[in-house]
């Protein structure tokens, strides 16, 4: 398909992390055991069942990913496979049919190729989000597993998640609520995790926090993960620690980060249970991580009652995490060598 080379008018500094209706998005539908070819549509609309047991009993997985721009006009993914494969396990956690890696990346491929004009230029600090999803639809009024399924891919130009460009320095509030229970749907990235999440998240606002914090739903003592972000931490003393737990995200972003301190830093490399008050005293430097958050430096966290500060009382960025910062962002962005071969390239024309 030819692609018009021009960019949208779009104030790119300031695009928020918010949606923005683009031009097309990437849909294929799964009947009688088989996925259509697919195509590219113009509505944003989804006209569903009102019996769909995506609406129901949400059954419904997504994915978050970003395409970039480099300093050559390359269009870069980070590591499609990897959210290939893991929407694929939330699938089978929920039951739903598995998307083959040719659909699933082909479906992305279409969508960042014909929203071209979206894709933020380089130097911006914007990135087109890349939203896939799999829906179970078609009339379904008893709980059993959906007789159709979409899977869509829509993308959105984007700016940070946390207001301030660049490194923002956030604050989290550990939760009262759970997200996930033990042997729940906690590592699969499922809509139902969310909902959950929303008044967690709002009484972090009012704490004056930008995300809930939550621990393990079992005994609330090691760490799980933020509300949208795993966690990832310089201890004191020269270990770099993420909090291992079957319960949360297998995060792209925190497994990516943990292979580049292996190889860059000259640290001890843990992923173990972290007992968040036994052990708060020895963080050096914690940082939030993600698609969306990409390295977010904590400067404080809430628990029970009182605020505890890491690095420079949480003034400044430091050195550890921004070092890791400018290692994956570079990456990310096709600036610095892709010696792991994670970055993937849409070829536009
Ligand atoms: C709950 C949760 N944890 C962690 C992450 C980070 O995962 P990833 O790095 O794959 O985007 C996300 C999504 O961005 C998330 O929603």
């Amino acid at each position: 398909m030819a692609t018009s080379k021009a960019k949208k008018d779009l104030d790119w500094a300031d695009l928020g992390f918010k949606y923005r209706q683009t031009d097309s998005r990437f849909s294929s539908t799964y009947r009688n055991g088989v996925w259509s070819q697919g195509e590219l549509l113009d509505s944003p609309m989804i006209s569903v069942h009102e019996g769909a047991p995506a609406l129901h009993y949400a059954q419904q997985c997504f994915e978050g990913m970003k395409a970039q721009t480099a300093p050559d006009g390359r269009v870069l993914l980070f590591r499609p496979d990897l959210n290939s494969e893991r929407m694929n396990q939330a699938a089978g956690r929920l039951m739903m049919p598995q998307v083959p890696y040719e659909l699933f990346i082909r479906g992305v491929e279409e969508a960042v190729r014909a929203n071209y004009a979206w894709i933020p230029p380089y130097g911006s600090g914007a990135s087109l989000y890349i939203r896939p999803m799999l829906i179970g639809v078609g009339e379904n009024l008893g709980l059993r597993t959906a007789n159709e399924f979409e899977f869509r891919v829509f993308v959105s130009p984007v700016g940070p998640y946390y207001k301030s460009a660049g490194l923002a320095i956030i604050s989290l509030a550990v939760s009262e609520y759970d997200r996930a229970a033990p042997a729940g749907t906690g590592a699969y990235k499922v809509g139902a995790n969310y909902a959950g999440g929303l008044l967690a998240t709002k009484t972090a606002h009012d704490l004056g926090a930008n995300e809930a914090l939550y621990l393990d739903s079992a005994k609330r003592t090691y760490i799980d993960e933020a509300g949208s972000a795993n966690i990832i931490i310089a201890m004191k003393g020269g270990r770099f620690v993420t909090p291992k737990s079957n319960a949360i995200l297998p995060s792209v972003t925190r497994r990516s980060i943990m292979t580049l301190a292996e190889q860059h830093l000259d640290r001890i490399i843990e992923d173990r249970p972290v007992d968040l008050r036994k052990e708060i005293g020895d963080f050096e430097e914690m940082a939030a991580c993600g698609t969306a958050a990409v390295l977010s430096p904590v400067g404080k966290v809430w628990v029970d009652g009182q605020w505890h500060t890491f690095h420079d009382n949480g003034e400044s960025v430091g050195p550890v995490m921004q070092k890791v910062y400018d290692l994956l962002v570079g990456i990310q962005r096709g600036e610095l060598a892709d010696d792991n071969g994670w970055t993937h390239e849409v070829r536009i024309d």
